[in-house]
């Protein structure tokens, strides 16, 4: 599929949800704010601080949101950065703190934000700044893909500035573990199964995960409707095109289920990093996640891990971007452009994503500054198909997305097939995508 084919599912994906929220919008609605990021004649007032949102806590991610600060910080020696972030993987916990303030009139200057549909949750008309100026005074335009640019209009206007790409269909594994037990990474769910009979006769455990967040059994099994649906199969799952009913979604839904029968028991009180951990002390082989895992792999100096595919994903990108939002109102507004101006720039990017263990959204950086997974990740974003993420924030508006989740994370521990695939064709026609 050429590289315009691909993205055009995704652009899709995005017109068909536009048109559903206009239709929504009432009569009386607010007309689009005009763009605020450009300093105002007369210019906003200089204030000394500049707070900062996110769920950036854990190692590599955090690291990697230092980096940007320390070259915000030489730039700007005397604005004080306040860092507020609420820890939870994936913004399970950030996410609604940042609706009450947003909605209660106290919001931070700029949060974090994915690219694509999640930004619909916080009305971007009423409570986020318009970064259409910003975006044509920094000819961003033109060093972002095209296709990136796409996921980002909402509407057909700018609310962030993207930092990253990540991958969610990632397998890690320990390469010890592997070399020790004769294995390859597989390719396929047969492949994974006999694997994992072979691990579980010597005491391994196949896959590490951790649902305690709620999100990451969504994210885990995303990547199994990838890999049993396709690329396009997948895409039609959010916008109609595939119905939830079909028996391909049956397949992967066993599917999950029998990889489970793989997965440590503990899995409900762990965290994703705490799933990770497993393979670092070498009590687990594999782990289904995005490529944040590289980073925080790389922030414990652990480098014996390999990366493939999720089995049955190769040549399919399933991917996510972050970006940093301006909100309206911000109470520091000339440090909060300047901030994005580093988000957006080659420097803050070549600083913030190899320890973030995400490839630039930019299309300039350096390759020579980033590991190997992060150099094979680059190629693959520019020759696979790319899918949007569900879990986080791509593929759907973040209401679907959340009663998608949740429906995933009782199916990890209930196992129900039926009534999950009753609940997911539900979940669409609730969203006004499946009839
Ligand atoms: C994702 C986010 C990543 C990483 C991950 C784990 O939603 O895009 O940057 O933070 O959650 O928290």
């Amino acid at each position: 599929m050429s590289r315009h084919v691909r993205w055009l599912t995704l652009l899709s994906l995005l017109a068909v949800f536009s048109m559903m929220l206009v239709a929504c919008v009432p009569a009386a609605a607010p007309a689009p704010a005009a763009a605020t990021a450009a300093p105002a004649a007369g210019g906003a007032a200089a204030t000394n601080k500049l707070e900062m949102f996110s769920w950036w806590t854990a190692g590599g991610e955090a690291d990697g949101l230092n980096a940007m600060y320390d070259i915000y910080k030489k730039a700007y020696p005397d604005v004080e950065i306040i860092n507020a972030t609420v820890a939870g993987g994936a913004g399970t916990n950030a996410k609604a703190v940042l609706s009450t303030r947003l909605t209660g009139g106290d919001p931070p200057d700029s949060f974090q934000l994915h690219a694509g549909l999640e930004v619909e949750k916080y009305e971007p008309m009423k409570y986020l700044q318009n970064l259409d100026s910003i975006y044509a005074a920094e000819g961003w335009d033109k060093v972002f893909p095209k296709d990136l640019i796409s996921l980002l209009k909402y509407q057909d206007h700018f609310w962030g500035v993207p930092v990253n790409i990540h991958r969610a269909n990632v397998m890690w594994y320990n390469k010890t573990v592997f070399e020790e037990n004769e294995l390859k990474p597989p390719t396929t769910w047969d492949e994974f199964f006999q694997a994992g009979d072979a691990l579980k006769a010597k005491g391994i455990v196949p896959l590490v995960i951790g649902t305690k967040e709620g999100w990451e059994a969504g994210h885990t099994f995303e990547t199994i409707l990838v890999s049993i649906l396709g690329a396009e199969g997948y895409n039609g799952l959010w916008n109609g095109k595939t119905q939830w009913t079909d028996p391909k979604v049956t397949e992967a839904l066993e599917a999950y289920k029998k990889i489970m029968t793989y997965a440590n028991t503990d899995y409900s009180a762990l965290t994703w990093s705490d799933a990770a951990q497993y393979l670092v002390d070498g009590k687990g082989a594999m782990h289904i996640m995005g490529d944040w895992t590289d980073g925080w792999f790389t922030s414990k100096g652990y480098k014996d891990y390999g990366s493939a595919p999720v089995p049955g994903t190769q040549g399919v990108f399933d991917a996510l971007s972050d970006s940093f939002a301006a909100a309206k109102g911000a109470k520091n507004q000339v440090n909060l452009e300047n901030w994005l101006k580093i988000a957006g720039s080659k420097a803050g990017q070549e600083a913030f994503n190899p320890k973030k263990g995400s490839i630039c959204a930019r299309t300039d950086c350096d390759p020579a500054l980033f590991n190997e997974y992060l150099k094979s990740a680059m190629q693959d974003w520019s020759k696979d198909a790319i899918v949007p993420s569900v879990a986080h924030g791509a593929a759907a508006v973040e209401k679907w997305a959340t009663v998608y989740k949740d429906i995933l994370n009782t199916f990890a521990t209930k196992g129900d097939v039926a009534a999950t695939q009753t609940a997911l064709q539900q979940a669409c026609v609730d969203n006004g995508v499946c009839k």
